[in-house]
């Protein structure tokens, strides 16, 4: 009898199937990239590294041909070899980096080892404070970063950007090691720019060298596709990512750096010059075991995906959508943090629009089949009953709408948002189910002409 999981499996793929995706933060992979996390290569073992002369200035052709010594604690690497180097270098092409690890296992893992890497327990971190839309790894009091070490949150203004005055002042109060720009909910693109000079400022003030970090998990698609800035061009020392949102990998995390490429197995001197190499050593062994492979090759398969002509137009039909949309949900008279968006995420301000809260926004909305997520806005108390939901357009845009159907999804969220209103709590939801499943059918027929990869 076949595991009881694979059923489980196939629900989700009709639940995939039949709804329409809107987490920000979620994508649909192609089929290649599915092949290569389902294939053999979680077989192996590979603690360690591949050769750093793989890096860059080596050509592709060489780096998945050549046999070259490695820096690994098992036998049989040739072909894992290989793979990880090719990961790399397309991972340095698409990011203009110097050096990139591949191989931490997600997001978070990605930022824990760049702390690592650079800091001392209790040393000062300048990032984006949760509420006004920063990650969690940012310093969020219930999380390890924060205890081990000093995070300082700068905000956003009322009309959602950075409140670059409010960071400025808090750098040169500080002084920190790490300035830290990266969010979860923010829809402005940064002046890296402006960010860079008040770097510079703080390490002459200071005395010591700044770590200029951009934790870009959310947009990293959209620079690899060419229609957001990369911070790598603006003097910064290093970028994280996640893997699998804009960028349509597989499910994990990047770490790409500018600076010298040296052997991981000498510790090299503390400057921001040596990052790379510090980096290295901070995943491996500092905060991870084993790679994974199979993942490993699957992003490599995504960075050449995300390194075709077809990506750039996909990068720009994620921003087109995300504007229509917004667009069209302003004319309802939804209110919009920031009032719009700049790239694929938009924040609602569903209590200031209609009086009642995100979570019952978030329920009534799935019982539709539209998926997105409660989301604090940066005025709320408490996480808990947020005012608001964050939406986004990749994985839609991977399926294939378009403007048309942007005008659809907006409509219908004015529906269900009208149902809310009457309802007034999840559990008189249940009173309109008669109107919800109508709007229910309606949206997997729309979302049935549109195939989910590999489903
Ligand atoms: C900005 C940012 N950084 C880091 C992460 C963490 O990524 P992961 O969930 O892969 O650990 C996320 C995930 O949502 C994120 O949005």
């Amino acid at each position: 009898m076949k595991d009881p999981v694979f059923d489980l499996i196939n629900q989700e793929k009709t639940r995939q199937k039949e709804g329409l995706e809107l987490i920000p933060s979620e994508n649909y992979v192609s089929e290649t990239v599915l092949e290569a996390m389902g294939s053999i290569l979680t077989n192996k073992y590979s603690e360690g590294y591949p050769s750093f002369q793989g890096i860059p200035g080596w050509k592709e052709s060489k780096i998945a041909t050549e046999i070259l010594p490695n820096y690994r604690y098992y036998g049989g690497q040739a072909n894992i070899d290989r793979i990880e180097r090719l990961a790399i270098a397309r991972a340095c092409q698409l990011f203009h980096a110097d050096h990139a690890n591949v191989q931490p296992h997600s997001g978070a893992q990605a930022n824990t080892a760049v702390y690592y890497a650079w800091l001392k327990p209790g040393d000062t971190v300048l990032g984006m404070s949760l509420p006004a839309g920063g990650h969690l790894t940012h310093g969020a009091k219930v999380t390890m970063s924060a205890k081990v070490y000093n995070f300082i949150g700068y905000g956003v203004t009322d009309d959602g950007d950075i409140d670059y005055d409010e960071l400025e002042s808090l750098a040169l109060e500080y002084h920190p090691k790490i300035i830290l720009i990266g969010y979860s909910a923010f829809m402005k693109i940064p002046d890296f720019d402006r960010i860079a000079t008040i770097r510079d400022r703080v390490a002459n003030e200071s005395g010591h060298e700044v770590l200029l970090m951009a934790d870009m998990a959310h947009v990293a698609g959209l620079i690899a596709g060419g229609v957001h800035e990369n911070p790598l061009d603006h003097g910064f020392d290093v970028m994280t990512t996640t893997t699998h949102k804009t960028l349509r990998g597989p499910r994990g995390g990047l770490i790409l750096s500018r600076g010298k490429v040296t052997s991981p197995l000498k510790r090299p001197e503390h400057t921001l010059d040596n990052i790379p190499t510090l980096i290295d050593r901070a995943v491996f062994p500092g905060t991870q075991g084993g790679p994974l492979e199979h993942i490993i090759a699957a992003k490599a398969v995504a960075f050449g995906e995300a390194a075709r002509p077809d990506f750039q137009e996909y990068a720009n039909s994620i921003v087109n959508n995300a504007k229509i949309l917004a667009n069209e949900l302003i004319k309802l008279d939804f209110i919009l943090q920031g009032n719009g968006t700049d790239n694929h995420l938009i924040l609602i301000d569903v209590q200031e629009s209609f009086g009642f809260d995100g979570k019952l926004y978030e329920r009534a909305l799935d019982m539709v089949g539209l998926t997105l997520n409660a989301n604090s806005l940066p005025h709320d108390q408490a996480a808990f009953r947020p005012s608001g939901v964050r939406l986004g357009t990749p994985a839609i845009t991977t399926r294939g709408l378009g403007a048309t159907e942007m005008k659809q999804l907006a409509l219908w969220m004015k529906k269900v948002a009208d149902i809310c209103i009457e309802a007034g709590s999840e559990e008189d939801l249940a009173k309109f189910s008669a109107e919800l499943d109508a709007i229910h059918d309606e949206v997997r027929t729309l979302a049935l002409k549109f195939p989910v990869p590999g489903v």
